[in-house]
């Protein structure tokens, strides 16, 4: 028996996919406008090589900021994607959209007006109470957090843990966009996290070092000299900077 007509054209569009990306070009779709751009590009690079200059939506260009929430979605494809425009590479096909921010409400609190207890994230983000463990916010993370997991931690009143599981998130709120219970985990996060830092755990070693030099004045010269110099040696200094050997260790502290 031949070949449906459905699997003929599946098989035609990938070939012509492929044929593309090896002849190094992708069409990728931006506001809903037709653009050829190299294969291998980020989405970020992708977007500025059709011609985009970002005005916000961009930070630190190295996954590390979460300023450049994306959502994509390949065509024929159901599915939404959702990443980092500077470090997601554009796919043939892929329409983009970049969310310029995710307007989460935000409780207010005083950090040295409340306490570690039990229930304090619970009564600061009560929502979280109507998590249905769909693990959707853990699938979006692009920084794979166990995110579902810190949420749990918090339901329990467990501050220190959710507050390293969450340790690497960087306030994309890709989470939150997606989360059928309208719950905002990076901002419940960084309030574990404050609340660790301040009461749980306060004396994380290279926080204390770090807070004494200053008191010190130690890098006051540094900064001197870092004002005066060119955007060229600000670069030179950048790239040959002495990185930490274990950058874990301001987490645990001890
Ligand atoms: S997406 Fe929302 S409801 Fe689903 S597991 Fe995460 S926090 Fe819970
Ligand atoms: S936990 Fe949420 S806000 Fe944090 S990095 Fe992951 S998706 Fe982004
Ligand atoms: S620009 Fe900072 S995470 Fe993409």
């Amino acid at each position: 028996m031949g070949e449906s007509k459905q699997v003929l054209i599946e098989k035609q569009k990938k070939k012509s996919k492929d044929e593309k990306t090896k002849a190094g070009e992708v069409e990728v779709f931006i506001m809903g406008k037709s653009y050829k751009v190299p294969a291998g590009l980020t989405i970020m690079k992708a977007l500025e090589y059709a011609g985009y200059r970002f005005i916000r939506g961009c930070g630190c260009r190295a996954g590390f900021c979460g300023a450049c929430s994306t959502v994509y979605r390949i065509e024929d494809e159901q599915k939404l994607g959702f990443d980092l425009a500077c470090q997601k590479v554009v796919e043939d096909k892929m329409y983009l959209v970049q969310l310029p921010f995710v307007p989460a409400s935000k409780t207010e609190y005083d950090i040295e007006k409340i306490l570690p207890s039990d229930t304090i994230l619970l009564e600061m983000y009560p929502e979280i109470a109507r998590c249905v463990s769909c693990n959707t916010c853990t699938k979006s993370c692009p920084q794979d957090i166990e995110t579902m997991k810190y949420i749990q931690m918090a339901i329990r009143g467990d501050i220190a843990r959710c507050a390293e599981l969450s340790f690497d998130c960087i306030q994309c709120g890709l989470c939150a966009m997606r989360c059928p219970a309208d719950i905002k985990h990076y901002h419940l996060a960084q309030l574990a996290r404050r609340l660790r830092g301040k009461y749980i755990d306060p004396k994380s070693k290279n926080l204390a070092k770090r807070l004494k030099e200053i008191d010190n004045r130690k890098y006051n010269d540094e900064i001197e000299k870092l004002i005066k110099i060119t955007k060229k040696e600000i670069m030179e200094l950048y790239k040959n900077r002495k990185i930490e050997a274990d950058e874990t260790e301001s987490l645990g502290g001890d």
